[in-house]
């Protein structure tokens, strides 16, 4: 039974440039490497689920461009299905400046046709969002598209994992609909406003989140469920860095392919972590995701 799941969300080309330090304000100093990469958190996301092997549609927006007829031709590369991906007319596909260095990154987005999808591409994708086992959003979208679309998806008993990045303020009425909800300890502490990653946790599933998975980079995973008396942690596993960029969406699409096919949260946020792990040792977003079998094996030994 092939795990179903839907991802609304951003598309974007990734502009990377490569250097061995950050330059400084105002400073101009010489790159390493420039690659053109598809990236945005909902078509990395989408990737990292379909390569693991779900059954994965995307709902999103490219402008007509060439860029866009790029990364919908990469998408379908991946086996995701492309059919409710908007072609939008005097919008530029979305973009996304980014600089590696000192095993960390900077991004700028520019999100141009990912702000222009409509909440009359949910409606049309309806259906298939129903037959879906859960469905992946992130907050490269407007803020209203991802409410409503978790709104429909609730409303048609269908689970939703939210990953709130980049973090901006979120409404209890969008919490309510959410089953899983997956920061990093950054958006946790901006989401809450709290002080550590126990109150954030706490706090969140006062305001109505299911269960709450929060990613500390090497320290692991912490989450908690409703009705759990206390958090649980997945233990990190120490790889080698070469680019951190994707991480947070192959764990995402790691963990909804594995919910989706049914497992505990447990196996899943395992299975997640080695995943995310693999994807930091490789260069590029979507490039460095692994295969069912690359974390299997990890996973083995
Ligand atoms: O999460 C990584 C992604 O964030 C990059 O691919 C970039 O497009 C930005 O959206
Ligand atoms: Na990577």
């Amino acid at each position: 039974n092939q795990p179903k799941v839907v991802v609304i969300g951003s598309i974007n080309m990734d502009m990377v440039t490569r250097a061995t330090r950050f330059p400084k304000k105002g400073e101009t100093i010489s790159g390493v490497s420039f690659d053109q990469l598809p990236g945005g958190k909902g078509a990395n996301q989408a990737v990292a689920c379909a390569r693991l092997g779900a059954a994965v549609s995307m709902v999103g927006a490219v402008g007509n461009d060439p860029t866009g007829k790029v990364l919908l031709k990469q998408l379908q590369d991946e086996k995701v299905n492309t059919e409710w991906i908007q072609v939008i007319d005097n919008e530029t596909t979305g973009m996304a400046q980014i600089t590696v260095a000192e095993e960390d990154n900077q991004i700028i987005i520019v999100p141009g046709a990912n702000f222009a999808i409509t909440k009359s591409q949910i409606d049309a994708a309806k259906a298939v969002i129903q037959a879906a086992d859960l469905i992946i959003l992130q907050l490269e979208i407007p803020l209203e598209i991802v409410e409503y679309a978790a709104e429909v998806a609730a409303g048609l008993g269908v689970k939703v994992i939210l990953n709130p990045a980049p973090a901006q303020p979120l409404s209890d009425t969008l919490f309510s609909n959410v089953h899983y909800l997956t920061p990093n300890e950054t958006e946790l502490m901006y989401l809450t406003k709290q002080t550590s990653v126990k109150e954030g946790m706490d706090s969140l599933l006062k305001e109505g989140v299911q269960g709450v998975i929060v990613t500390l980079g090497s320290e692991g995973v912490q989450y908690i469920e409703k009705g759990d008396t206390a958090s649980s942690t997945v233990k990190g596993r120490l790889v080698e860095v070469i680019d951190t960029t994707g991480a947070g969406d192959t764990f995402n699409g790691a963990l909804a392919y594995k919910l989706a096919g049914g497992s505990n949260v447990t196996d899943a946020i395992e299975f997640a972590n080695v995943a995310a792990g693999l994807s930091i040792m490789r260069f590029g977003a979507q490039t460095g995701m692994p295969t069912f079998a690359e974390v299997q094996e990890v996973m083995n030994t």
